[in-house]
C-alpha cells in the first residue's frame, strides 16, 4: 500500500427522529464508509455533514433549522482556514420541504429525502461537478435497500448488539395528522430473502437481538419467493438464524394486527413480550376524524387477545392530545382508555399541524395551553402505570441482554424482555450474554437487578 494516499474525508451524521432515521443514518455511514470516507462524532472536523432530519412534529423540524444556523458559522469557520464543508440535509424535512431549503439557507450543499440515500455518492459528485446546491427528493421506483447492498461484500457498522433492521417503509393509511405518507411515501416491504442476508449478516457480526422496523411494519408483506408473506411469517423465518436470540418489531397499526401475529407472541420464543401499539386517542369522534379505522372498543379488544395469546406482554402506545376539535369529554375518553389498557411504556404529544395533512385545516385547533394541560395530565397518568408495571417486576427474575458497561466499576446495563433498562454488577459476563438477573429495585427509567 501506498503512504502518500490523501487522509480520508471524514462524515459526521446527525439524526433526529425515529428509529428508521438511525437505521438509514447507518446505512449511510456504511456506504460512505466504502467511499472511503472515515466516520467522526464532531461536526468540527467534518467534510460532510449530514443532518438525517425528522417532520413528524414541530419541535422536530425547529431543532433542525436551529442546527443548520450552527453548523453554517462552522463551514464559514472552516472556510477561512482553506477547508471545504458539505452540508447534507436528509430525511423527511428533507423531502417536505425541498427545494424551499436550499432557497432559505445558501450554506446548504445538498438535499435528499428518505428514498433516495443510495445515491449520496453520486449526489455528491453532482455537486462537486456543478457547484450547485443538488436536491433530490423524487421517490425512485428502484430499490434503495439493494442500491446500498451494491457489489462490495456489506460492512456493517452496527455498533451494539441489539440493532435495528428496516423491512417496510412507507404509510397508506393517511391518518389525517400525519406526515408520513407523504415524506416516506407509499407502503413498501422488502422480500423475505433480503431481510434474513441481512440479518444473517448481522448476527455474523454479533448481534443478537434485531428490532424489524417499519412505519406501518405489521402490514409487511414481503415477497418470500411464492408470493405475498407476512410479518408473522417473516418473524417466524428469522427465528430460524441461529444466534438470533430476540426479535421485536415497531410500529405496529391495529387495523394490521393480524391472527397469525397475535398468535406469533404465545408461540415464539424469540418473540419479545413487547408490543407497539399507538392508539393515538380514546375518542370514537376523534378516532373517526383522525382516519384511525377502528374504534376505542376494537383497540381495547385487540389488547385482550394479544394478552390472551402472551399474558404478560408489555403494551406500549403513542397519544395525541389536543388534536382539533377534541373536546374535555374527548380526552377523558383517551384517559379512560389509558386506564383499561394500563401501559408498560408510552409516548404522548401535543397534536401540532403538519402543512399539507388534512387536519391542518381544520378550522377548530385547541389552544396551546389547552393541548400543554391535558399533555400533563395524560403523562401523569402514563407515569404512574410505567412505575406500576416497574413495581411488578420487583422480585422476578429477568434474562437480560447485556449492552454496554454501565457508569460504575463492573457494572453492566442490559434490557429486559420487556424492553426496560437493567444494571446490575457482574465479573462473568460479556456485551451479548444474556443472563438471568433479580430484580430489586426501579428507578424512573431503569430497573436495578443481582445475579442469583
Ligand atoms: N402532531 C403530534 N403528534 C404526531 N404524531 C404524528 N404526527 C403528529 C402530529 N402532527 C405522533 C403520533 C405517532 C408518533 C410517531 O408521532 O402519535 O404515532
Ligand atoms: Fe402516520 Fe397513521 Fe401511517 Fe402511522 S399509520 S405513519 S400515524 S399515517
Amino acid at each position: 500500500m501506498s503512504n502518500t494516499l490523501p487522509p480520508a474525508k471524514k462524515v459526521f451524521i446527525k439524526t433526529y427522529g425515529c428509529q428508521m432515521n438511525v437505521y438509514d443514518s447507518e446505512r449511510m455511514e456504511e456506504l460512505l464508509v466504502g467511499q472511503g470516507y472515515a466516520a467522526t462524532a464532531h461536526p468540527d472536523n467534518a467534510d460532510l455533514i449530514i443532518m438525517n432530519t425528522c417532520h413528524i412534529r414541530e419541535k422536530a423540524a425547529e431543532k433542525v433549522y436551529s442546527e443548520l444556523g450552527r453548523f453554517r458559522s462552522l463551514k464559514a469557520r472552516r472556510e477561512r482556514s482553506g477547508l471545504d464543508t458539505r452540508i447534507a440535509v436528509a430525511g423527511c424535512v428533507a423531502q417536505a420541504e425541498g427545494m424551499e431549503l436550499a432557497k432559505r439557507e445558501k450554506a446548504i450543499d445538498l438535499v435528499f429525502g428518505p428514498q433516495t440515500y443510495h445515491r449520496l455518492p453520486q449526489l455528491l459528485r453532482q455537486r462537486e461537478e456543478t457547484g450547485k446546491a443538488v436536491v433530490e427528493t423524487e421517490f425512485p421506483a428502484e430499490d434503495k435497500f439493494e442500491g446500498l447492498a451494491g457489489d462490495q461484500p456489506r460492512k456493517p457498522v452496527n455498533k451494539t448488539v441489539a440493532a435495528f433492521l428496516t423491512v417496510q417503509e412507507g404509510c397508506d393509511k393517511f391518518c389525517s395528522f400525519c406526515v408520513v405518507p407523504y415524506t416516506r411515501g407509499a407502503e413498501f416491504s422488502r422480500p423475505v430473502r433480503q431481510i434474513i442476508d441481512e440479518a444473517e449478516g448481522m448476527v455474523r457480526n454479533g448481534v443478537r437481538e434485531i428490532t424489524l422496523l417499519g412505519q406501518n411494519v405489521n402490514a409487511y408483506h414481503g415477497d418470500d419467493g411464492t408470493g405475498a408473506s407476512s410479518l408473522a411469517l417473516l418473524i417466524d423465518r428469522l427465528s430460524d438464524i441461529t444466534g438470533l436470540e430476540r426479535i421485536r418489531y415497531m410500529t405496529s397499526h391495529p387495523r394490521n394486527m393480524s391472527d397469525d401475529l397475535i398468535e406469533a407472541h404465545g408461540s415464539n420464543d424469540k418473540l419479545m413480550p413487547y408490543l407497539h401499539l399507538p392508539v393515538q386517542a380514546g375518542s370514537n369522534r376523534v378516532l373517526k376524524a383522525m382516519n384511525r379505522g377502528h374504534t376505542a372498543k376494537d383497540y381495547v379488544q385487540l389488547i385482550e387477545r394479544v394478552r390472551a395469546a402472551r399474558p404478560d406482554i408489555a403494551i406500549s402506545g403513542d397519544f395525541i392530545v389536543g388534536f382539533p376539535g377534541e373536546t374535555d369529554q374527548d380526552f377523558e375518553d383517551t384517559l379512560h382508555i389509558v386506564r383499561e389498557v394500563r401501559y408498560a411504556s408510552a409516548f404522548s404529544f401535543k397534536y401540532s399541524p403538519r402543512a399539507g395533512t388534512p387536519a391542518a385545516e381544520l378550522g377548530t385547533q385547541v389552544p396551546d395551553d389547552v393541548k400543554a394541560d391535558r399533555l400533563l395530565r395524560l403523562q401523569a397518568l402514563l407515569l404512574s402505570q410505567l412505575a406500576a408495571f416497574n413495581q411488578a417486576c420487583i422480585g422476578r427474575s429477568l434474562p437480560v441482554l447485556i449492552e454496554k458497561p454501565g457508569r460504575r466499576a463492573g457494572q453492566v446495563i442490559g434490557r429486559s424482555p420487556y424492553l426496560q433498562s437493567v444494571h446490575f454488577v457482574t465479573d462473568q459476563h460479556r456485551i451479548g450474554d444474556i443472563v438471568k438477573v433479580n430484580v430489586e429495585g426501579t428507578e424512573p427509567n431503569s430497573l436495578s437487578g443481582a445475579l442469583p
